[in-house]
């Protein structure tokens, strides 16, 4: 979770699995539930529906200890092995702290005695995940099959390589977005982006194979709006729909609006788009009662789309995103 949205997270938890699941703040963004809480099955079902959004990663805590009581490398490794059903050919080691490093060492650490036990190890990408959180105080390791953690980065912090092609900050939220929840988006579409300026998403949709029409009364990058594939319609959504015909396979939204408003556009977006249509929409925090909002929101939504699954993701700021598909 992110660490502004901790407390939203907790009570989202709560609402979900009954008022009295503990959860022990571990570190500014990192929380333990403890005693007879849900487990990480149920956990990652609840965030992977729809029903808990800003938990953005998810581990099995195997063991923790105070940074000066940590066991030899290799008695770790027995500890690990020793949960797993089968010896593992493979195993990703995830490493991450409260600061903003890696925690490298811990991989390293970790490396050297699982490949002299024949285990091939990598950082993403494998059937199980390894993972060790460590801080100022302590270290916790944590071990759990992939299809749990709910993103494959250490802690759910993505890292995008940034290229020279990029056009704002935003790219990465539709980026992470596609990577996380494994997206396809359809061969040669047609893609509907709204609040487009200066033109990020619109390029992260192009090289996605979509032809894209950027709805925005902002200007589009000059690179953005030299390209063919791309149409900039300098208007408002509302304006847009009044004028517009055509029918769209996937609709996005980074609209700068409050979360209810914001959903209500994408209900007009409805008669514009073919059944089954792809929606991509943060839904932009705010307010002094975010939770509340972000669910009215997507209460809204729901009026017209199947909401898949709502995430406040590494790349999001005060906002989540919604991944929706049209009835
Ligand atoms: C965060 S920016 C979008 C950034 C964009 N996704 C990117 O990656 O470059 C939000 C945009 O929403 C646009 N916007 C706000 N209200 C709008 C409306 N009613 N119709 C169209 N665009 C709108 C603003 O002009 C602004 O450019």
């Amino acid at each position: 979770m992110a660490t502004d949205s901790y407390d939203l997270a907790v009570r989202e938890i709560r609402d979900e699995f009954g008022p009295r699941v503990k959860v022990e703040r571990v570190s500014g963004d990192l929380g333990r539930v403890t005693g007879d809480g849900p487990s990480i099955e149920e956990l990652a079902a609840a965030c992977n529906d729809g029903r808990i959004a800003f938990v953005r990663h998810l581990t099995a805590e195997l063991a923790s200890f105070g940074v000066s009581e940590v066991p030899p490398a290799h008695e770790l490794v027995e500890l690990i092995l020793a949960e797993l059903p089968r010896h593992p050919r493979a195993l990703a080691v995830q490493t991450w702290t409260d600061g903003a490093s890696s925690g490298g060492s811990y991989y390293h650490l970790l490396e050297g005695p699982l490949t002299d036990r024949g285990i091939e190890v990598s950082r993403a990408r494998q059937e199980h995940v390894v993972s060790c959180f460590a801080s100022k105080k302590n270290v916790l390791i944590g071990l759990n099959r992939l299809d749990l953690s709910l993103s494959d980065w250490p802690g759910g912090r993505m890292r995008l390589a940034r290229s020279d092609d990029r056009v704002s900050r935003s790219e990465f939220k539709l980026e992470e977005a596609i990577q996380t929840f494994g997206l396809r988006l359809p061969d040669g579409g047609k893609a509907l982006d709204l609040g487009a300026s200066p033109g990020g998403w619109t390029r992260i949709l192009r090289h996605h194979g979509q032809e894209v029409w950027s709805v925005d009364p902002g200007d589009l990058d000059r690179r953005v709006a030299a390209d063919r594939g791309v149409h900039h319609v300098s208007t408002t959504a509302g304006e847009f729909f009044r004028r517009n015909h055509t029918r769209f396979d996937v609709v996005v939204n980074d609209m700068r609006m409050d979360q209810v408003l914001s959903a209500r556009v994408m209900l007009d977006a409805i008669p514009h788009l073919h059944r089954g249509a792809l929606a991509i929409v943060t839904l932009k925090g705010g307010g002094r009662n975010p939770l509340d909002a972000a669910r009215r929101g997507m209460e809204v939504l729901r009026k017209e789309y199947d909401v898949q699954v709502a995430r406040q993701l590494h790349h999001n700021r005060n906002e989540l995103t919604v991944v929706a598909r049209a009835r």
